[in-house]
């Protein structure tokens, strides 16, 4: 087994405020990067990139040789569950994933293991070289897709604007829906159990989409089906902390936090500081949460609103994020920007 970690993030989650905040950044490998264009052209698409153990692992690195963040997220995607259980998904340039049309819950089947980690073998074998290659004082970020937010893409078959297929989809079929829901819970906990297995040793479950729900809905498809998740993976892994990203969920994200159990969750930008610091980390660690579009203008912009996150969160366990990925035209050197000013804050 690996030696005692001195891992910052690791020690935010046993309670430690630090000064300044460990940080890392949702999507910090990624089309911004030169290097990670480089690689990505050299295979056959996306998902080819996410079932490359050796590309992939070295995708994972780039953000970490560059900028030195705390963590390091696998590479690999939320879309590759679906694709693992069955309904296939393509990756076209410029179109974002396509998904073979839904073909229902009993066609997809039992949830099966063993096929179920046949096609995701390589996404394991991509983090335990990740975690081989990793310096001592930097985590490795497991992940998934909520339940919910995969269901989106399988339903409507790809991104969506209004969700209408869906939400049609789970109000007129609520058992088909929840059925679907439990086969991507019961995918969702091996999955993490086995990149845990691997040498994750922290999780984030993104739930992108929680945010167009009413609050009956955010019960039964975002905190239900993320709470037994939550519940299954600390029974048996109780030292690996989860966030939980029920991203625009607005002040939904405290019942998220008192009924799903997650040890952290990750705040979108319209989260107000002051607010959460009052309402959200008294119960729980949290991360987040500056525009992404600040990164992308970067300068005395981006400091400004840095500076009043930092100060108004950093007083308590914190990490430091963006409020959602890293935008592909962000500029190399404000991410550098970025990194300097957090490594060199102090109250
Ligand atoms: O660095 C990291 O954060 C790790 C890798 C990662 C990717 N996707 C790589 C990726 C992670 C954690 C994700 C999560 C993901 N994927 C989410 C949840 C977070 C969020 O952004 O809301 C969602 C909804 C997806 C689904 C997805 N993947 C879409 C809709 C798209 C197309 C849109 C786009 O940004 O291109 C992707 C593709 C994707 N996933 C890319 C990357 C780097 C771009 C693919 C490319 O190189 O062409």
């Amino acid at each position: 087994m690996h030696a005692l970690p001195r891992k910052p993030i690791l020690q935010v989650f046993k309670g430690e405020p630090l000064t300044p905040p460990p940080f890392w950044l949702m999507r910090q490998a990624g089309r911004y990067l030169p290097e990670y264009r480089e690689i990505r052209n050299r295979g056959k698409g996306f998902l080819d990139l996410c079932f490359s153990p050796d590309r992939a692992a070295e995708v994972t690195l780039q953000p970490i040789k560059r900028y030195g963040m705390d963590a390091a997220i696998l590479f690999s995607d939320i879309l590759v569950v679906p694709h693992a259980l069955g309904q296939g998904v393509d990756f076209q340039e410029g179109e974002g994933p396509v998904l073979e049309d839904f073909p229902g819950v009993s066609k997809l089947g039992e949830f099966n293991p063993d096929t179920f980690h046949k096609y995701l073998e390589p996404v394991y074998e991509t983090v335990s070289r990740v975690r081989e290659k990793l310096g001592e004082n930097t985590a490795l970020i497991g992940f998934c897709g909520a339940p919910w937010t995969v269901a989106t893409y399988m339903i409507e078959g790809g991104s969506s604007r209004d969700f209408t297929t869906v939400k049609t989809f789970a109000l007129s079929q609520p058992q088909e829906f929840q059925n679907l829901l439990s086969l991507l819970v019961e995918a969702s906990v091996h999955y993490l159990g086995k990149q845990i297995e691997c040498g994750a040793e922290v999780l984030q479950i993104f739930d992108s989409w929680a945010g167009v729900l009413d609050e009956r809905q955010f019960q039964q498809w975002v905190m239900g089906p993320t709470k037994e998740i939550v519940r299954r993976l600390h029974e048996t892994y109780p030292h690996v902390p989860v966030i939980g990203f029920p991203r625009q969920a607005g002040p939904l994200y405290v019942d998220y936090v008192k009924e799903t159990g997650v040890d952290a969750v990750s705040l979108d930008q319209t989260m107000p500081v002051s607010w959460v610091a009052r309402e959200i980390q008294t119960l729980c660690v949290v991360q987040g949460n500056l525009d992404p579009h600040l990164l992308v203008t970067g300068g005395d912009v981006m400091k400004e609103s840095l500076g009043g996150i930092l100060s108004i969160l950093g007083k308590a366990p914190f990490i430091f994020n963006l409020g959602h990925g890293v935008l592909p035209m962000t500029p190399p050197e404000h991410v550098a920007e970025l990194a300097a000013f957090v490594r060199s804050w102090s109250p």
